[in-house]
């Protein structure tokens, strides 16, 4: 099976870094909003979700797909999610990719609770900005949603996101109430690390899970859907910026990146850490699937 990053794949678009007039960004805001009403359908501002991706979710429940050949020890799993704690050379690859798995969605859920507090509901939007934000950070719950998903697909029916400790909490709660020139750069490079971290999880589960060609499937495919979106945050999380933000968020990538791979090991045990900073850097576009990225959203100024 063709994993979805291609480098050959010819695609005319341009640079993310690609400079931009504030009109641009302006007209950009409203494409990406009628994108986004029309990709995420009506939200559920009580629970925190969508209308389309609520629908897809219970496609996926009424056909659910489970691992045939379980993990080898799940307790080796509730041992190490949290925290590892064991010797990474005595767990298997698919375990530390469970475990990859779990850290990475913790990490998105308690970064976005503090700051669905600080967002307005739709209904009572300052301006598009607002609605837009509103709106990604339901998708980001959703995601967390897709990631339990996968898990469950390997038989870990035991999952619970505590939160992260003090001073982790304690950035993701300040956060939110920067000024928007502050927040972002640091906001628009997670959305980068993201979608790098996903690209390479994509060609992982594929190498890592080919005994299992049901449930690889399945987790590639609860991924694509949150690779479509996460795509289009990058375009949307880029316009928020003009030439300084652009700037000092290049100069963030490598520490940002960093320090993500400090808090969740397995990443530099199952990925390639140089690549995930370089292809950000070098983000146009070529790394994404064209299947994902016709369903997505990508700013005018970044077509050629
Ligand atoms: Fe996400
Ligand atoms: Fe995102």
């Amino acid at each position: 099976m063709a994993t979805t990053t291609n480098h050959t794949q010819p695609h005319s678009l341009l640079s993310i870094f690609t400079p931009c007039t504030q009109e641009q960004r302006q007209q950009n805001f409203e494409t990406y909003w009628d994108f986004s009403q029309k990709h995420a359908g009506k939200i559920y501002e009580q629970d925190r979700d969508l209308e389309n991706k609520r629908n897809k979710r219970e496609e996926f429940k009424a056909n659910p797909v489970r691992s045939k050949k379980p993990l080898p020890d799940l307790d080796a799993f509730y041992r190490n999610n949290v925290e590892l704690v064991d010797d990474p050379k005595t767990l298997d690859q698919k375990t530390l990719l469970m475990t990859c798995i779990y850290k990475f969605a913790r990490h998105e859920l308690n970064g976005i609770k503090g700051a669905w507090d600080t967002v307005p509901a739709v209904d009572k939007a300052r301006d598009i900005k607002d609605k837009i934000s509103r709106v990604h950070l339901a998708e980001e719950f959703c995601h967390v949603r897709l990631f339990t998903e996968m898990l469950h697909t390997f038989h870990l029916e035991n999952i619970e996101f505590p939160p992260l400790g003090p001073i982790e909490t304690k950035v993701y709660e300040i956060f939110p109430h920067f000024p928007e020139s502050l927040m972002s750069p640091p906001a628009f490079v997670t959305e980068l690390m993201g979608m790098n971290f996903y690209i390479q999880l994509d060609e992982k589960i594929c190498e890592i899970l080919d005994d299992e060609p049901e449930a690889r499937d399945r987790l590639r495919e609860l991924l694509h859907e949150i690779m479509v979106d996460e795509c289009a945050h990058i375009g949307q999380r880029r316009n928020f910026m003009g030439p300084i933000g652009v700037w000092f968020s290049k100069v963030m990538i490598k520490p940002i990146f960093k320090m993500f791979t400090r808090d969740i090991p397995e990443i530099a045990i199952l990925f390639d850490v140089d690549r995930l900073i370089t292809d950000a850097h070098a983000f146009d576009y070529s790394t994404i699937s064209p299947r994902i990225l016709e369903r997505s959203w990508v700013p005018s100024y970044c077509r050629a």
